[in-house]
């Protein structure tokens, strides 16, 4: 058995900003790293328009609550209050924190940073690296890691949380290049491990967006909360579904519909926003046009039309927008416009944890030894919907919060008691059992037909019937999975079969608990949006939702109560109300 004191899982702008915490503020600490990707392949490098912070370089009237209002209203007041003055009042020190490891943010004249437009926030607070900001975040971390000394196992899938007499004591592991499997205790263990955009079809989200951290804590018997909002960002480029940066927005890009209209304009929520409306709202107007006929040619996508802008700004500020169409669709932005439509993006939901990163169970209690930042855990800053570019904030503020709590947490902690031999049989078991199967059902399609099945049973428009089909479908095609499948490769060296066998596990129970979330929440709030429950519920609904597995692994859910400390500093503006822009 292996063991360190402190073990992060993921990469990411959170797992590395965690990672390199510790190592600064705790350098007698032995602090490893797992990823399924080399770290700076993690999804957070296809992060683009930058992160919010107020530092009122561009705009003096800017403050952290006013940031913190922003948020809290983009989120349908579902946000925990609480959560969010520590992410909007860090923001600015983690910004300055970013410069000093290195980052290279765009510039104003005057050297400051630079900052831009975003929707829902009413300043220009987004500080960026063109429209390549993960990219410039993450590079640096890593390089900080690798400068520190810091272990990491490269390419190592996680099997199983190892949670037993009520702690969190480690985890088990499977080298990807080797098919060597290893149970490894720790005092500690953060999950840092991103999103799952791959439970759907079109998404702008990397192929290892499989929600394997969020699978792990069902299975270890730990609720997810708030998994309904799924955040379906309005301009990914059609048909790949590729990002392509509200940044493009920000600096002034159009959309346009079918009869060259800016449609936002013809909706009485977005007519003052404009294209700078939340997500929730423009991604909801997009579909509305498509369906409505006014797509471009009557199609599925509409226009985002930069022409006006000018080829420098576009070469300046957009650089990857303008490539990225260039090279999928071979459309250069400064000429033409080019198709969008929404795509899945993000995860408002996750692993519920206090403000200070700790994992909560079902009764709200926190999980000794576990804790979860960034994309996979809801602390929760986005409630039901987020404002863009506060996610690269909360992976840099919870993450770097995250390291220092652990760091002060396995201070003289020893380390837990743990038989490896169980853990370590059942695993070896599993990987025979998948490699093995006689089955009559191919990885790949099982996978698409999941996809597929998300995406028509839970997308922007949600209904009950419809959310309960889909369910049921999910699991029936799940129970192929567990009992049909075949896979090709039986070897165990680099089985990238394998890998997506589990990954493939992983997509199911985050679909089914997205599934359920969905179907209990019988409101429309941010970006749930229910036909059949169409105005917001407060005196039901002003509530998280917690989706777990039972004991005879059935899917269920229930609540917990929404903090709203800040009502008591500024009613006026953090008492819930109707959302109007
Ligand atoms: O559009 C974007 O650049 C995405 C930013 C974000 O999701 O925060």
């Amino acid at each position: 058995m292996f063991e360190h004191d402190v073990i992060v899982v993921g990469g990411g702008l959170a797992g590395s900003r965690a990672a390199l915490a510790i190592a600064q503020n705790y350098p007698g600490l032995d602090v490893a790293l797992i990823s399924k990707v080399h770290p700076i392949r993690s999804h957070s490098v296809a992060a683009q328009g930058g992160i919010a912070a107020s530092l009122q370089n561009v705009d003096s009237q800017d403050d952290w609550l006013t940031h913190a209002f922003d948020t809290v209203k983009g989120s349908d007041y579902l946000a925990d209050q609480d959560a969010v003055q520590v992410l909007t009042q860090s923001a600015p020190q983690v910004i300055i924190d970013l410069e000093h490891l290195g980052v290279l943010f765009s510039r104003l004249d005057d050297g400051r940073i630079a900052q831009r437009a975003f929707g829902g926030h009413t300043h220009r607070r987004t500080c960026y690296a063109a429209d390549k900001t993960g990219h410039a975040i993450l590079h640096e971390l890593v390089n900080n890691l690798f400068r520190y000394g810091t272990k990491i196992y490269l390419e190592w899938y996680v099997l199983q949380l190892i949670y037993e007499e009520g702690e969190v004591k480690g985890l088990v592991v499977l080298c990807l290049e080797t098919g060597q499997i290893e149970v490894l205790r720790a005092k500690a263990i953060l999950f840092a491990t991103g999103g799952y955009g791959r439970v759907y079809n079109t998404t702008s989200n990397d192929f290892a967006s499989t929600g394997d951290g969020l699978c792990l804590a069902v299975q270890a018997g730990l609720p997810l909360q708030d998994m309904e909002f799924v955040q379906f960002h309005p301009t990914g480029l059609y048909p790949v579904g590729v990002l392509i940066s509200e940044a493009v927005r920000g600096e002034g890009a159009y959309l346009l519909n079918d009869q060259g209209e800016r449609f936002m304009a013809n909706y009485p929520i977005s007519h003052n926003k404009m294209e700078l409306s939340p997500r929730d709202i423009t991604s909801r107007n997009i579909a509305l046009e498509i369906r409505a006929g006014r797509g471009i040619g009557g199609g599925e996508f509409v226009h985002l039309d930069v022409r006006h802008l000018g080829a420098e700004k576009i070469i300046s500020k957009i650089p990857f927008a303008r490539e990225e169409g260039m090279r999928l669709l071979g459309i250069d932005c400064i000429d033409a416009p080019l198709p969008v439509r929404p795509t899945v993006h993000y995860s408002m939901g996750g692993i519920p944890t206090t403000v200070d990163c700790q994992v909560l169970d079902q009764q709200s209690n926190p999980v000794p030894g576990f804790f979860a930042a960034g994309e996979c855990a809801c602390v929760s800053v986005h409630g039901a919907n987020r404002l863009g570019s506060n996610s690269l904030l909360e992976c840099v503020v919870f993450g770097k919060r995250a390291g220092e709590q652990i760091g002060a947490y396995v201070q003289g902690r020893a380390f837990p008691k743990l038989d490896p031999r169980p853990y370590q049989q059942q695993a070896e078991a599993r990987i025979a059992a998948l490699l093995n199967q006689d089955g009559s059902s191919r990885l790949y399609p099982l996978r698409t037909e999941l996809q597929n099945l998300m995406t028509y049973h839970c997308g922007i428009y949600r209904e009950e019937q419809i959310l309960s089909d889909g369910l049921e479908k999910v699991q029936f095609l799940k129970s192929r999975y567990q009992n049909d499948l075949r896979l090709d490769d039986r070897g165990r060296i680099f089985n990238m079969e394998l890998t997506a066998a589990l990954e493939l596990q992983s997509l199911f129970t985050v679909g089914e608990v997205i599934l359920a979330s969905a179907r209990a929440r019988r409101e429309s709030r941010g970006a749930h949006y229910r036909q059949d429950y169409e105005d917001r519920n407060d005196s039901q609904y002003l509530r998280h939702s917690l989706g777990f597995v039972d004991s005879h692994q059935q899917v269920q859910t229930s609540t917990r109560p929404v903090n709203l400390s800040l009502e008591a500093l500024d009613p006026a503006r953090f008492t819930p109300q109707e959302r109007k822009y």
